[in-house]
């Protein structure tokens, strides 16, 4: 399979974020882009990045080695060539201290969490607008203890020098501006992006639609696309962009697999068929994805088996569309970034990043419109493109469906009874308006056969438990704290409303060491 990454429009505003191997490196590309500003990640060793055709700026990012150790990464020079404002974040600015001329030696305490502060010259553009005293958050074993020549601290902790630059595009910070705890850390990354590196902020969701589209049709031509539809964000957007550019000359295919969420075929079906311009094909695969998982309890084979069950599915009906020539997929920046494309090295824990994917020898040219993009990207440009926002605010469904949240066998009983607990959490979360601040909430069935009391009798049936986390970036999360009254009316409702439901229980448990999904 070819990849045919859009290439991005020469002319956005670029900064390079180089990544020396920090767990927030993403967010800082992110954190940036939310700024109207485009980024791209790009690893330590990869400099050639910095050829970018309208480069502003360069973040070093964070990393968890010491520049004393041996091989840690170290400063490439085009770094300071390109003659383009750079920004050190933690390592970042150990990297800018040591490589100056400076010192850099292990911290008395290592400092990690919440710190505060102090900014000892507020005439640097990197502070204007903040207070005196900010909240900062640290995570670091070694300090810069003396700053290099040319350059002079910004700011102190009381432990050590929390930022220092110079007035002609250096600057660096120890402590973490992209995350939350930090306070006004967003605006630092304004005054970096905006005052310091020049940016005016062009990389907006409406100017992106057009070159996306302008970009499919100048590789479609007047030729045919598919494109799988999986009631995702990803998918939806890819679709309704290329609908956009090609209009019914693409077709796009929504395999029903028995495990979707209540209703989510219907809803797709309806968005797709009344608001675009294309050919929709809905499959309705259930049998067939239900036979083959019949007996299967190890969850890695179940993923498996849905995988290769879909491509099979997919392959078959793709067949059967004459004059296809290109398949639109719904690859987005961190699908890339975290296959390896940007890092390398993401440990993987289950096989879920490729189930649900085709397979390399398929005979299509690939059309990947947001491979570039970050959800949040993503999200808006399905607003503007006019997907309803049921469908834009999306959680994220995991491509084996329901079937890694039937703990053993899946039988259609099973995900029928599952489907509709979860349907009843998701209407009372929505009710709440607790939708946007949840990360993904959803109901489990774990095959536990609990006893309740219906009447005067006993009953005997299933145990459901609920799921909700928050979360950044879904690689750590934390269990949601769901006020209780919700809670309740969840618990209520899906016992009386759900036949066999007997006993509700919601899950305390964080990532690590849990993982959101129960297999
Ligand atoms: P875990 O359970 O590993 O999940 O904490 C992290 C995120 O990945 C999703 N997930 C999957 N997505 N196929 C997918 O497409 C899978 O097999 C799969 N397993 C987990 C999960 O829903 C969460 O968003």
């Amino acid at each position: 399979m070819e990849l045919t990454a859009p290439e991005p429009a020469a002319d956005h505003e670029t900064i390079v974020v180089l990544d020396f191997g920090a767990q927030y490196s993403q967010l800082i590309a992110r954190r940036v882009r939310e700024l109207g500003v485009r980024t791209v990640l790009a690893p330590c060793n990869q400099p050639d990045a910095l050829l970018e055709p309208n480069l502003r700026g360069v973040i070093l990012s964070g990393g968890p080695t010491s520049v004393y150790d041996d091989g840690a990464p170290q400063l490439p020079s085009s770094v300071l060539e390109a003659g383009v404002p750079v920004l050190g974040i933690c390592y970042g600015m150990q990297l800018l201290g040591h490589s100056l001329g400076g010192f850099v030696e292990p911290a008395d305490d290592r400092e990690y969490g919440p710190a505060r502060a102090r900014i000892t010259d507020s005439s640097h553009a990197i502070f204007r607008g903040l207070p005196d005293e900010i909240d900062v958050w640290m995570s670091h074993g070694d300090v810069v203890a003396q700053v290099p020549p040319g350059l002079r601290p910004l700011a102190r902790t009381q432990s050590s020098v929390a930022a220092m630059g110079n007035d002609n595009g250096v600057v660096a910070v120890q402590f973490h501006p992209e995350v939350r705890h930090t306070a006004h850390g967003q605006r630092l990354l304004r005054n970096f992006a905006v005052d310091m590196c020049g940016c005016r902020g062009d990389w907006i969701a409406s100017s992106i639609i057009d070159e996306r589209v302008a970009q499919i049709r100048g590789q479609v031509g007047d030729g045919h696309v598919i494109c799988g539809l999986s009631g995702g964000v990803d998918s939806a957007v890819t679709a309704a962009l290329v609908s956009r550019a090609v209009g019914d000359r693409l077709t796009a295919i929504l395999i029903d697999t028995g495990l979707l969420r209540a209703n989510e075929a219907a809803e797709v079906k309806e968005t797709f068929e009344n608001g675009f311009d294309l050919r929709l094909v809905v499959i309705d695969a259930a049998d067939e994805f239900l036979d083959a998982l019949c007996g299967v309890i190890d969850p890695e084979t179940k993923r498996q088996i849905i995988g290769e069950r879909f491509v099979r599915v997919f392959e078959r009906e793709a067949s059967r569309i004459a004059d296809a020539d290109f398949l639109a997929q719904g690859t987005i920046y961190p699908d890339v970034i975290e296959s390896g494309g940007v890092h390398g090295s993401a440990d993987v824990i289950k096989s879920h990043h490729n189930v649900g994917g085709l397979p390399d020898d398929l005979e299509f040219e690939l059309v990947e419109p947001l491979r570039d993009l970050f959800k949040d990207e993503v999200r808006a440009l399905g607003s503007q493109l006019g997907l309803p926002e049921s469908l834009v605010w999306r959680q994220p469904f995991p491509g084996p469906g329901l079937a890694v949240r039937i703990v053993g066998e899946v039988t259609a009983p099973k995900a029928a009874l599952l489907q509709q607990a979860d349907a009843i959490l998701r209407a009372e979360i929505a009710e709440a308006g607790l939708e946007r601040q949840l990360s993904q909430y959803f109901a489990v069935l774990p095959g536990v056969r609990t006893v309740g009391v219906m009447g005067d009798g006993r009953s005997y049936g299933e145990l459901i438990a609920l799921r909700a986390v928050t979360t950044d970036d879904f690689m750590t999360a934390d269990w949601a704290r769901i006020p209780d009254d919700v809670l309740a009316r969840i618990s209520a409702r899906i016992v009386n409303e759900v036949p066999n439901a007997t006993r509700v229980v919601y899950d305390v448990t964080s990532k690590p060491p849990g993982t959101i999904e129960w297999e």
